[in-house]
């Protein structure tokens, strides 16, 4: 079978990394074709639209979508939506799984991708004065987000770190933490322990190596995977993978379109790289992925992003 993979490089390094993760596929020789498809802040100064009715047209035709990054104002933008914000709503990818791996460590950030925080419920009151957040969490989302995180951890080293802050977010963190407490108790081979995400944050820096399966929600997701990518390489080596119940997935380094040095081709391709192995992993390819996997790990970025991207694809 055929897998048609959608190819988004988006902004800044998107650009640089997205073309080298995709020539790390090509060269693999598997029965992958390829389809290239717009969106970001450049798209929508363009054409007004950050994410056109093409690409998604054309990501709901694939298998798979393999995704650079895009820049977002920091300051509202009439028009302007995050398109993978966007992506993982409309295609409801409701997991972003984040591993970490390297110094000794081998993590992996089960975040919930659909609501929390991200919601996207914001306004203002007192004429400007007052700005609040909606944080909306249900126990449909946390039930099948600590679900799929006891699936993995039973496929690993089975141990599930449920991450909250019930003891202050009483409502919201407290009905994640007790629907996921519930799904757990069914995975009677795992050890489940819960832990505060300010102690979490603690004991990422300090013990690392203690975890294996981290679930937790939106925004506590984002900023730890962030944290446990700085304890090995960096954003530099950093994958994600998105997913929901059926196809397509989408897969994205976690970093940014780092716009600092974005044109300079000293982009590190290989947190791209890793990602495209986890697109890899998720068509079956499951041999590939693990070469794709072991020879990154095991290639320096030397500063160049084709020069890297080259000697990934030769020693494969
Ligand atoms: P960033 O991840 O783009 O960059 C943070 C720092 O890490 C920068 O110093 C950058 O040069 C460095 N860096 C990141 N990736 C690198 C790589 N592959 N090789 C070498 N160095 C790398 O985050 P930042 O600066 O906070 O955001 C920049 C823009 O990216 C913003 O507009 C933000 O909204 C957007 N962004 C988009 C995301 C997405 O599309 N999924 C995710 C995160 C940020
Ligand atoms: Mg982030």
């Amino acid at each position: 079978m055929v897998a048609a993979i959608t190819v988004i490089p988006g902004d800044g390094i998107g650009q640089e990394v997205i073309p080298a993760a995709q020539a790390v596929l090509a060269a693999l020789d598997l029965p992958l074709v390829f389809q290239q498809a717009e969106a970001g802040f450049g798209t929508f100064e363009y054409w007004g639209d950050a994410l056109p009715s093409e690409t998604l047209a054309m990501c709901a035709a694939s298998d798979a979508v393999l995704f650079g990054a895009t820049s977002s104002p920091m300051t509202k933008v009439a028009g302007y939506h995050s398109p993978i914000l966007s992506l993982r709503r409309h295609f409801d990818l409701f997991a972003n799984l984040r591993p970490t791996v390297g110094n000794g460590i081998d993590l992996l950030i089960v975040r919930e991708n659909t609501e929390g925080l991200y919601s996207g419920r914001e306004r203002l009151e007192d004429g400007g004065a007052t700005a609040i957040a909606e944080r909306v969490i249900t126990a449909r989302a946390s039930a099948r987000i600590v679900r799929l995180a006891c699936e993995y951890a039973s496929q690993r080293r089975g141990r599930l770190t449920l991450v909250h802050k019930a003891n202050v977010l009483k409502e919201t963190c407290g009905l994640f933490r007790q629907v996921g407490l519930d799904v757990a108790s069914e995975y009677p081979d795992l050890i489940v322990e819960e832990m505060l995400v300010d102690a979490a944050a603690m004991r990422l820096v300090f013990n690392p190596v203690r975890f294996d399966v981290i679930v937790t929600t939106n925004l506590f997701g984002d900023i730890l995977s962030d944290l446990a990518a700085g304890l090995t390489g960096g954003l530099g080596v950093a994958p994600s993978a998105n997913i929901g119940t059926g196809r397509p997935a989408l897969f994205e380094p976690v970093h940014g379109s780092a716009p600092d040095i974005a044109g300079q081709g000293v982009a590190d391709p290989r947190a791209a790289i890793l990602s495209a192995a986890m697109l890899l992993d998720f068509l079956g390819h499951t041999d590939e992925a693990r070469t794709v996997r072991r020879v990154t790990y095991d290639t320096p970025h030397t500063g160049g992003t084709e020069r890297t991207c080259q000697a990934i694809i030769d020693r494969l």
